[in-house]
């Protein structure tokens, strides 16, 4: 931290509603300092699709290097069709989660009053889990080739946790145009997710969490992951419900109310979050923080829609509940509790035309913004 009180936060409001959504969750953060006595610096990043287009340039070095020294990354969205799909979700995202060891991804999917969700909720029940994602390990390590022949391919990967060297050399008999992936999980990388689910767990007043698995179809991997988080997990004295993940959705989509926190592997944890933003009322609603033990990335899980780019109906909901997950975790507990919560009463409270477009009113995302902050101050 720069000095108590103080926060640099860098903002990449990256393309299409990027920009409208993020501009909103600033001002929210803003004004919550002001009520809570702290202030933030920001420094403004142009990065994203239109830069790339514009100047060739992805994420440059010097610009990592300045986000050593700050608190927190607030990112807006990232994606314009004319970028070819993954170049800039590697050359931005991955690269600030790997480069920051932004092991932790925290995906909360809670039903908020009037967003409408696509089952039936017993009346008693509510929906609010927790996905804790490992953010870098698993296939996601970029460690893989195709090749129109044998493979024969050369690693050398840095990561927080360890440094990844070696070759692999594959031949296919017929030769066949091929193409591998590679998913590595370490004990100490499953340990430090495991800790903190145990620890999301018992700040939710829980004694037990899921852990997504697939050890039936792939048990090294993920027989490993279980052996290494089962022992962790009785380290915290909690207990941990092991289920493929294949079941867990079939279950999620049923009845979703009997899940608390799910952690789960990369992948599987990709997956199984967007299932449950969509369960829980959409993309609209739905926040992410990228969390490591330097600064973290507070990012909604939408992309950039640029279809209503500029038309004064995006939703700036997920952006805002995200600057809500940057606050909390940076230590500024009341502040992003005020925020959830004027959001709720906002969903809650609202004539339906003060709704976003996406929720069935008119609402601008500064709209929006305006009627959340009103219950802040
Ligand atoms: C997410 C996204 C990213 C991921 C993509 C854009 C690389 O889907 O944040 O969930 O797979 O992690
Ligand atoms: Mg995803």
């Amino acid at each position: 931290m720069t000095s108590p009180g103080k926060y640099k936060i860098a903002q990449i409001a990256g393309d299409g509603i990027g920009p409208e959504v993020i501009g909103e969750a600033r001002k929210i953060a803003d004004h919550s300092g002001k009520k809570h006595g702290f202030e933030i610096e920001w420094k403004d990043y142009p990065f994203g699709a239109s830069h790339y287009l514009k100047t060739g340039e992805i994420l440059p070095e010097t610009a990592i290097k300045e986000m050593e020294d700050m608190d927190a990354i607030l990112l807006g969205a990232i994606g314009d069709p004319r970028v070819k799909p993954g170049i800039l979700e590697r050359g931005i995202l991955l690269t600030l989660r790997f480069h920051f060891d932004m092991y932790t991804n925290l995906r909360p999917a809670k039903k908020y009053p009037r967003v409408p969700i696509p089952i039936r909720m017993p009346e008693d029940k509510i929906l609010d889990i927790l996905v804790v994602r490992e953010n870098t390990e698993d296939l996601y390590m970029g460690m893989g080739c195709a090749s129109d022949g044998p493979i024969s391919y050369e690693m050398n990967i840095k990561r927080g946790l360890y440094e990844l060297s070696g070759k692999l050399d594959l031949k296919l008999t017929p030769s066949t145009p091929s193409a591998v992936q590679l998913g590595i999980a370490s004990e100490k990388g499953v340990r430090r997710i495991t800790a903190r689910a145990c620890r999301e767990a018992d700040s939710r007043g829980l004694q037990t969490f899921t852990l997504a698995s697939k050890s039936n179809a792939m048990p090294q991997l993920y027989g490993f992951w279980e052996e290494v988080a089962s022992d962790e997990a009785e380290k915290h004295g909690m207990e941990m419900k092991m289920v493929n993940v294949d079941a867990l959705c079939y279950h999620l989509v049923r009845n979703p109310w009997e899940y608390g926190v799910i952690l789960c592997p990369n992948l599987f944890g990709d997956i199984v979050s967007d299932l449950l933003a969509g369960l829980a009322g959409g993309l609209g609603v739905a926040a992410g923080a990228n969390i490591g033990d330097r600064l973290g990335m507070y990012e909604p899980i939408h992309g950039s829609a640029p279809d209503i780019a500029g038309k004064g109906m995006a939703n700036p909901v997920a952006a805002i509940l995200s600057a809500s997950l940057m606050l909390s975790s940076i230590g500024e507990n009341e502040a992003a509790g005020d925020i959830e919560s004027a959001v709720s009463a906002y969903l809650q409270e609202s004539d339906d035309e003060d709704l976003p477009v996406e929720l069935g009113g008119n609402a601008t995302p500064e709209k929006a913004g305006q009627l959340i902050l009103e219950r802040i101050l």
